[in-house]
């Protein structure tokens, strides 16, 4: 491990993970794994300052997330995986730098405003609310990482989280470095009804989706809006069922539907066969590595355990020179 920069990302326990996340999060974090010293951790306090009311499904989408990233490719002996409520150091450190951070800064947080207005039924006038990207910043800075990849919405967090290191060297002496936000392009994949994929939309294909539950989503999928008959010529530029084809099923297959889609020699009820088997395909070595983390519990256990233990190290070693500088 010596040598390699460290990176750190974390993800929030709301539920399966879909294609969305695997595209635009979890590929990278895997692709990342030879070239960095990876720290993957679930963000499980972070559910709690939008889900404080019910908080049943935490613990569970918890173990399930990791799975996903188990079957996905993330592997116990390249990266550290782990719990956030389970490195106690993580709430130390939120505390302290909660006595740096002026509230101003938190106030106007773009995501603090818009989530406030979208998430409108839960009361989110709360202290541990505001604070999350405070929160978020010990969850960073207690790794030191160099960098942490993300996607742009979570940028504004990132620059908080160098804002707050900044006046925490100010203040006690240089101890973090500031990290940057790891930005990588990815292909955008939109959700059965052409909407952002999201869990809470209902139009998302999960990594452990079986193959007939595929298909039926699929066959669900809206295509080409202008063509209402099998008769009527398709564009594929505009629908979502070939934007599948194009990472699932190959130039070849892409460059055979394509012109009989505008000449309507092909139906839309084919092609979504072709497409949902292409995709089921593609998942399969994530479905059967899912089914091999189900039936042994006790290795998931222990990858947590070890991951747990490892992260731990390093926090706690963190925390001493933070007591130290602090003079606490
Ligand atoms: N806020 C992030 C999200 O919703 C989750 C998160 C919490 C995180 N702590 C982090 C991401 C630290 C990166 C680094 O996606
Ligand atoms: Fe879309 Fe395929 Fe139908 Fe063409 S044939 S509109 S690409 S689903």
């Amino acid at each position: 491990m010596t040598g390699k920069k460290r990176i750190l990302s974390g993800m929030r326990p709301t539920g399966p993970l879909h294609l969305g996340n695997l595209h635009g999060a979890l590929l990278n974090w895997v692709r990342m794994q030879d070239e960095y010293d990876c720290f993957y951790f679930i963000a499980d306090w972070h559910a709690l300052t939008s889900d404080y009311e019910n908080t049943s499904m935490i613990s569970e989408y918890t173990r399930e997330m990791i799975i996903d990233w188990l079957s996905a490719g993330l592997s116990p002996d390249k990266s550290t995986m782990f719990i956030q409520s389970h490195v106690k150091e993580h709430a130390e450190l939120f505390l302290i730098l909660s006595m740096i951070t002026p509230v101003p800064w938190l106030e106007r947080n773009p995501t603090y405003k818009d989530q406030i207005v979208q998430l409108s039924s839960k009361d989110l006038s709360t202290f541990g609310f505001l604070g999350y990207p405070v929160l978020q910043a010990a969850d960073i800075i207690m790794y030191k990482p160099s960098g942490v990849p993300v996607g742009i919405d979570q940028v504004p967090h990132v620059e908080i989280t160098r804002e707050i290191a900044r006046r925490f060297n100010f203040l006690y002496g240089e101890v973090f470095p500031e990290p940057e936000a790891i930005l990588t392009k990815t292909p955008k994949i939109l959700g059965l009804d052409r909407r952002k994929m999201s869990k809470s939309y209902n139009n998302a294909i999960f990594l452990s989706d079986k193959p007939d539950v595929i298909s039926s989503k699929v066959s669900a999928m809206v295509t080409d809006p202008q063509r209402a008959r099998k008769s009527d010529p398709g564009d594929p530029d505009v629908c979502n069922v070939f934007e599948f084809h194009r990472i699932y099923s190959g130039e070849a297959t892409c460059d055979d539907i394509n012109p009989k889609c505008r000449k309507a020699e092909i139906g839309c009820v084919e092609c979504k066969k072709i497409m949902a088997k292409n995709l089921s395909k593609a998942l399969e070595p994530i479905r059967e590595k899912r089914e091999y983390y189900e039936a042994r519990p006790q290795t998931v256990d222990d990858i947590i355990a070890d991951g747990i233990k490892r992260a731990g190290k390093v926090a706690a070693k963190t925390m001493e020179e933070v007591r130290a500088s602090v003079k606490i």
